[in-house]
């Protein structure tokens, strides 16, 4: 048994969630006007996913939302995080709105309210219209503002019922892995192009925050970062040094700017990219947030690379320690140092986990059920150590289990599951696992508590 939750610990009006994005669950990748966006073309490209993976079917979610909905309210969670894909509202990037892709955002929020579930909407979840790609993506500043437009629209039609609004999903990932390691679309190993897209996407973020505040008065704004923990390999200086540098291209490049600081000085040198900034950029990246998002999956441990690729730190395998099914380390007092040093150093008055789970090597048993114990201990240890940084200040308003559902896990393909539920793809039979029925039981429990 891991360490308690301390449920006394969390506010009564606590959020209990789970979290999905839109390419990764909807398929019906050409229905209603949708157009192509950059996953679907990375997607189709061969040897990109394993098994040559792609989410034209996915979860069929776009078919199947009502019974996924009837599932949350199964679960008993009190909220939805969900993501728009842009290729579906917008389809040429800018421009023409496609009603019929809008229509059913407003259909899923319609459904998600009747069944009592608060939806909370992330903007971008890595799904760039590929025509926008076509003009050069988030390396050019006109994607940050069709970004902005494409918000608008969002939230103009949906922001009588959705206050909960996220911009971007994990900008890290779109910047860095898609444009400088090439592991996720568009595909890109430019280190040029990495910096300037994650200016733009930051840039995007600040213009998003100002039309969603203008379309949606009284919504509660925020962005998602994935963050890591930073920690030297050994004490040798030259691993603090990599350590630091790492922390720089992780963490602060990203909750930096959006607090007012700018990009990281020390970080601008290591890359050695000039910014392309316009006076009033970086005021307009610091638009006044809500709350912040924070996505953790596992931490990292560095040694200093001076010939391998920026930020010159690579990770290191540690032996004999415990890790999931995509081998990553399993380190649950990380998503607590986090929670306290948004809270300590970057001042955060409201956070939520947007994201935290496990994949692991789920095995059907002959009567069908899924005993997912080992997701269990990770959703048990890393739910005790976030209400342990509740415990020392941090003002975290609510928990998304990542994933409502086993879905199309990026480049790992299907292989890899997330999902509080099984599904089943070739017939699409959607199972609460194990770790679904104790999420469900969490939840519970932290109602009653809060009850008497
Ligand atoms: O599946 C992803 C999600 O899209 C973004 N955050 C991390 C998850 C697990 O890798």
């Amino acid at each position: 048994m891991s360490a308690p939750i301390d449920f006394a610990a969390l506010p009564h009006d606590f959020l209990w969630g789970t979290a999905t994005s839109a390419y990764q669950i909807e398929g019906a990748v050409a229905e209603d006007g949708r157009s192509p966006s950059i996953w679907d073309t990375f997607s189709h490209t061969p040897g990109k996913i394993d098994n040559d993976d792609h989410g034209d079917i996915a979860c069929d979610h776009y078919r199947r939302w009502p019974q996924d909905v009837d599932l949350m309210k199964q679960l008993g969670v009190d909220a939805y995080r969900l993501s728009i894909a842009w290729p579906r509202v917008v389809p040429g990037g800018d421009g023409p709105v496609n009603a019929r892709g809008l229509d059913f955002y407003d259909r899923l929020i319609d459904g998600l309210l009747a069944a009592g579930i608060t939806p909370s909407v992330t903007l971008y979840h890595w799904d760039l219209p590929q025509v926008l790609q076509d003009r050069g993506g988030w390396p050019e500043r006109e994607t940050a503002e069709h970004f902005a437009a494409y918000a608008s629209v969002v939230a103009e039609r949906l922001g009588d019922r959705v206050s909960h609004w996220a911009t971007l999903n994990e900008p890290l990932c779109s910047a860095w892995i898609g444009h400088l390691e090439g592991r996720m679309a568009p595909g890109l190993t430019d280190l040029t192009a990495a910096v300037r897209a994650s200016y733009h996407l930051l840039l995007g973020h600040g213009l998003a925050t100002q039309a969603i505040r203008a379309a949606a008065p009284g919504a509660e704004i925020g962005i998602v970062n994935n963050l890591s923990p930073v920690h030297p390999a050994t004490d040798r200086t030259e691993d603090l040094g990599a350590a630091r540098r790492v922390d720089g291209h992780v963490n602060r490049w990203w909750l930096d700017p959006v607090h007012g600081r700018g990009f990281p000085a020390d970080m601008r040198e290591v890359y050695g990219v000039e910014l392309p900034e316009r006076p009033g950029d970086l005021d307009t990246i610091a638009a006044p947030l809500d709350w912040l998002g924070l996505n953790y999956y596992f931490p990292a441990y560095v040694a200093d690379d001076p010939n391998g690729p920026v930020p010159y730190g690579t990770s290191i395998r540690r032996d004999d320690v415990p890790r999931t099914g995509m081998d990553w380390e399993i380190e649950a007092d990380g998503i607590e140092s986090l929670l306290l040093r948004l809270t300590e150093d970057y001042g955060a008055r409201k956070i939520y986990v947007t994201e935290n789970g496990s994949s692991f090597p789920d095995v059907v048993r002959p009567d069908g059920t899924i005993d997912d114990q080992e997701r269990v201990d990770y959703l048990e240890r890393h739910l005790s150590a976030c209400t342990s940084a509740a415990r020392k200040g941090a003002p975290l308003a609510g928990y998304f289990a990542w994933s409502l559902l086993d879905n199309f896990e990026w480049a790992y393909g299907y292989d890899k599951r997330f999902g509080l539920v099984h599904v089943d793809y070739a017939t699409q039979t959607r199972t609460v696992k194990s770790s679904g029925h104790r999420y469900a039981d969490i939840v519970r429990a932290h109602r009653t508590i809060h009850a008497d």
